[in-house]
């Protein structure tokens, strides 16, 4: 598919001076039209996806690919899993809870087990910012983050704007609204990188225990009330509570959360009439989301968005492993 911000492969410096990060650690890391060249070769792997065709292409065959997840995930982890598998690849998950760091093995001990074993790219989920470039300073192969603690997701701000050029036409001039638990989500902090550098208006709405310092910083505009900031957007972004990284009293209860941060349909008439509605998942409904919306196809995104997980993922891998698979210009 080709829409208003795909660019000829012309554009893009040729070889693996397209992309010449050895790890992707996060988007902070990304230039614009690097984040254009991850999207434009994801494009391939959406459509063959659908087609059936995907499992067909085995251009990572004899790779061996890790994901090393020590938090939870459903989206990440599966999509990661089956990437690499229709690439190809083959493909094996460590999960913390079966592993012996509960026998007190330490992060980098971990790492260099996974060095030796002479992995050819890993993925890695874990609760402490800055844990996955730890481990990428360790290691020989490509790393790629899933997830570091409020850190960044880069794949998850990936396939958002995916998800929102396939719907919208373009990633670009647009008003984006990130709602919620802010100060928390890594998926936050990786979208307002991405969306920025892509050159759209992002505001952040969110009650002022859940807002982050310094956005200003980041050329975010912060919002308490949810009907001034919802006012005008092309996109909403809704995020789960992420209780499991509050070491406090941030709000009175999910209820009261819900009458004044909750997404219904009534807030989502200050938007704009075709305005989508997306949300990384896990979504709690009835507190972030009401399940009309998130059941409306017309306005939801929600399962676009793990659809375009999967080829956002592929088109990483791909990328991430072309000098060791020595593709001519990736040396
Ligand atoms: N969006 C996301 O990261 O979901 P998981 O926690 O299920 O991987």
């Amino acid at each position: 598919m080709t829409n208003a911000t795909t660019r000829p492969a012309s554009d893009y410096p040729p070889g693996g001076d397209a992309f010449r990060h050895r790890h992707l650690t996060g988007i902070a890391q990304l230039t614009p039209w690097e984040i254009s060249y991850i999207l434009d070769a994801a494009e391939q792997w959406v459509e063959l996806n659908r087609s059936g065709a995907a499992k067909h292409d085995d251009r990572l065959a004899g790779l061996t690919i890790i994901n090393a997840f020590f938090e939870n995930s459903t989206r990440t982890l599966l999509s990661f899993e089956i990437a690499g598998k229709r690439l190809g690849a083959d493909v094996v998950n460590m999960h913390a809870a079966q592993s012996s760091v509960k026998k007190g093995e330490t992060l980098i001990d971990t790492a260099m087990t996974l060095n030796a074993m002479r992995a050819d790219a890993i993925v890695i989920r874990h609760s402490a910012s800055g844990a996955v470039q730890l481990i990428a300073d360790k290691v020989d192969c490509p790393v790629l983050n899933a997830g570091d603690g409020r850190h960044e997701h880069p794949t998850q701000a990936l396939l958002d704007a995916l998800t929102i050029r396939r719907r919208l036409g373009k990633v670009e001039g647009l008003t984006i609204a990130i709602c919620g638990d802010v100060l928390h989500s890594r998926v936050a902090r990786s979208n307002i990188l991405a969306l920025t550098l892509l050159g759209n208006e992002v505001r952040v709405i969110a009650p002022a225990t859940l807002t982050p310092p310094a956005m200003e910083r980041m050329h975010v505009a912060t919002f308490t009330d949810m009907d001034e900031g919802l006012k005008d957007a092309d996109v909403v972004m809704m995020l789960r509570l992420q209780n499991e990284r509050m070491d406090g009293a941030y709000l009175p209860s999910a209820r009261e959360y819900h009458a004044l941060y909750g997404l219904t349909p009534q807030r989502l008439e200050k938007a704009k009439p075709d305005a989508i509605v997306m949300h990384p998942g896990p979504m709690n409904r009835g507190v972030e989301i009401d399940s009309s919306i998130a059941d409306d196809p017309a306005r939801s995104t929600i399962t676009e968005q793990v659809e375009m997980g999967v080829a956002v993922r592929m088109a990483c891998l791909d990328i991430l492993t072309r000098r060791q698979r020595g593709v001519p210009g990736w040396n």
